[in-house]
């Protein structure tokens, strides 16, 4: 997630001193950008590699006088509720999410042995990282998950979750429309719906941050008559729980 994204929904949606919570914290940018607005943090990563990360992150964060405090948590999200504490329960002002997808918009990318190569496009190896899941099977875990979150806000609290859409074998997947459909459920009601724009500006020019893949798969449709462009936006869905 790009820091500037956290920081704008964290000061949009919750208050100095607030709990602020990410269930899918990856190296922390939600829980970082949290303690440095002086909210407190709470996250829970799947991966011990990249839950350490942000406890790195986090203590870099407080060795840069950020005001709030925040914890990582190593656990599965679809146990939510048993991976934070319960004093934590119904006392969170915002839910700041983003879920593993599409490896096509993920990943390092290095040139070695003369072959452009990419790593880390799907968070680690095992096979119960939802990264690795089928999209019926995704959707069905963040159905799950957002029904934890709903369960960890306060009343009136509200969560805001970013996606993608991607493309697979040409074919755009509209997958923020299936999570915003996963996350509406009897307490949590849509808000929002806003574009996050991933490019930079250049004067009056965007410049997308378009990975090599990504343009190479917009490159050979383009020329071979498809008239495809590079996606340079995120999808940013807010919900509130009812008051
Ligand atoms: C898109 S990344 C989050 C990145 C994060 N917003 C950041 O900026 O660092 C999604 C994360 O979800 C994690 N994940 C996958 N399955 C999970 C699960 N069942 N419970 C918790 N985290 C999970 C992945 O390991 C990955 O780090």
């Amino acid at each position: 997630m790009l820091p500037a994204l956290a920081q704008h929904a964290i000061a949009a949606f919750s208050h100095a001193g607030d709990l602020v919570l990410d269930p899918m914290c990856g190296i922390g940018t939600t829980l970082v950008e949290a303690v440095h607005l002086g909210r407190n943090a709470v996250g829970v990563e799947y991966e011990p590699r990249w839950a350490e990360l942000a406890a790195a992150n986090l203590a870099l964060a407080e060795a840069f006088g950020a005001a709030g405090r925040g914890q990582v948590r190593v656990g599965d999200a679809r146990q939510l509720v048993s991976s934070i504490p319960r004093a934590l329960h119904g006392r969170v002002a915002l839910v700041l999410t983003s879920p593993p997808y599409g490896s096509s918009v993920h990943g390092r990318v290095r040139v070695e042995g003369g072959e452009v190569v990419k790593r880390d496009l799907r968070y680690s190896e095992d096979a119960s990282n939802l990264a690795h899941v089928g999209l019926p099977t995704l959707i069905a875990a963040l159905q799950q998950i957002f029904t934890a979150c709903a369960t960890m806000l306060r009343p009136g609290g509200v969560l805001v979750v970013t996606a993608r859409p991607w493309r697979r074998d040409g074919v755009l997947i509209d997958f923020p429309g299936a999570v915003l459909s996963a996350a509406e459920d009897g307490s949590l009601v849509p808000v929002q719906r806003l574009v996050a724009l991933l490019a930079g500006l250049h004067g009056d020019r965007l410049v997308p941050r378009a990975s090599f893949f990504q343009l190479q798969q917009v490159r050979k449709a383009r020329s071979a008559g498809l008239p495809l462009r590079v996606i340079a936006h995120e999808d940013v869905m807010v919900l509130r729980k009812a008051p």
